[in-house]
């Protein structure tokens, strides 16, 4: 008998033998039905946008007080709050008054300092361009709406949430992982809010930093940094990293998730442009998400190379043995990573 993996059995017996047991199929089936959950995201996304839990922060609410407190329909918003009850997100209490649960009250009032409601408004004003993965993967072309970065209305809860997520997650690492003890310039290369930057300057006492971003995010970056007292630290460049000088010279180059918005040839040409803003002893610094050799990561870097196809006109995330390509045609000398998410390169 072949024992080829195809191979038919030869008898029930043995066909009993191969038919996967019943706790690892419904195992299975239970995975993949919860991916097809789509409403519990799309409900939630619809909470924040209709503010509904900075709307019971300032207290608990009835339906119909709810209602009226954030202009929706009576009998939507009730059942809406029945929804956000059996997902865990509201609790009701006497006369049918509704108060944030515990998940809530921390992660989605914006008066708290953990808020990360941004992630649900960024999906929510992704939603339309999502409709358009099947095309985008059947053609190949960029979304027909445009990126992110051409659209204010999405670039603002990017920026946001790109901003809570490196504070409650990112920031920490990167600050312990990077020495920049002796630099007295930073260049912030498509900074965002300046999430970077306002650490950065608030854990370097002698450190300048600039934060070069399009005009729209250098906005939005001018409201953010004025609410810290290290701002006179930062300064800002309103420019297209594409086409634009980036000034200089500056000590350190810091790049976090810019990369994964262009496609090779860019990619390759902004290092040559971040190698060329260095001083000789200067050092690029990029944060990413990078795929390893397999086309995957631990991050779910494949997922999100996806994601960039509707959200970038030509965006994607690189592999690590890519990056560092580049970096060596651009002329860098040393490289070394000192975690999984950065590489850090020598101008000399
Ligand atoms: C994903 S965000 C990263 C923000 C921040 N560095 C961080 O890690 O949280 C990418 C940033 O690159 C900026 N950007 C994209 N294309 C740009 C361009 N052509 N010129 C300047 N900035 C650009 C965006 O506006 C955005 O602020």
């Amino acid at each position: 008998m072949s024992d080829a993996p195809h191979a038919q059995p030869a008898d029930a017996a043995d066909a009993a033998r191969q038919t996967p047991d019943h706790e690892a199929l419904s195992q299975a089936l239970q995975d993949l039905m919860g991916d097809a959950e789509i409403w519990r995201p799309r409900i939630l996304m619809s909470a924040v946008r209709l503010d509904v839990f900075r709307a019971l922060a300032e207290a608990p609410a009835a339906p119909d007080a709810l209602a009226a407190r954030i202009g929706a329909d009576p009998e939507g918003t009730d059942r809406l709050l029945c929804a956000l009850k059996e997902m865990g997100y509201v609790e009701e209490g006497a006369d049918r008054r509704f108060a944030n649960a515990f998940v809530s009250r921390h992660f989605l009032d914006p008066a708290s300092p953990y808020y990360v409601g941004s992630w649900f408004l960024l999906n929510d004003a992704d939603w339309s361009a999502w409709g358009g993965l099947s095309d985008a993967i059947r053609t190949g072309a960029p979304p027909t709406g445009g990126g992110v970065f051409a659209d204010p209305e999405r670039l603002a809860p990017l920026l946001h949430a790109a901003h809570e997520r490196a504070r409650l997650f990112h920031l920490g690492e990167a600050l312990q992982a990077l020495d920049l003890r002796g630099a007295g310039s930073l260049l912030d290369l498509g900074g965002g809010l300046g999430t970077y930057s306002l650490a950065f300057c608030e854990t370097y006492p002698d450190l300048v930093c600039t934060l070069f971003d399009l005009p729209a995010a250098i906005d939005l970056a001018r409201a953010e940094i004025a609410r810290h007292p290290v701002q006179d630290r930062i300064r800002l460049i309103a420019g297209d990293f594409t086409r634009d000088a980036l000034g200089g010279p500056y000590d350190v180059v810091f790049m976090s998730n810019v990369l994964h918005g262009e496609p090779p040839e860019s990619a390759q040409a902004l290092v040559g442009a971040a190698r060329r803003a260095l001083t000789p002893q200067g050092r690029l610094v990029i944060r990413d998400s990078f795929l390893e050799d397999d086309g995957v990561n631990a991050f779910n870097g494949a997922i999100f190379s996806l994601t960039l196809m509707i959200e970038t006109e030509a965006g994607r995330t690189h592999k690590r043995a890519a990056v560092k390509d580049m970096l060596a045609r651009a002329g860098f000398g040393a490289i070394e990573e000192p975690t999984p998410k950065l590489i850090v390169a020598r101008a000399g």
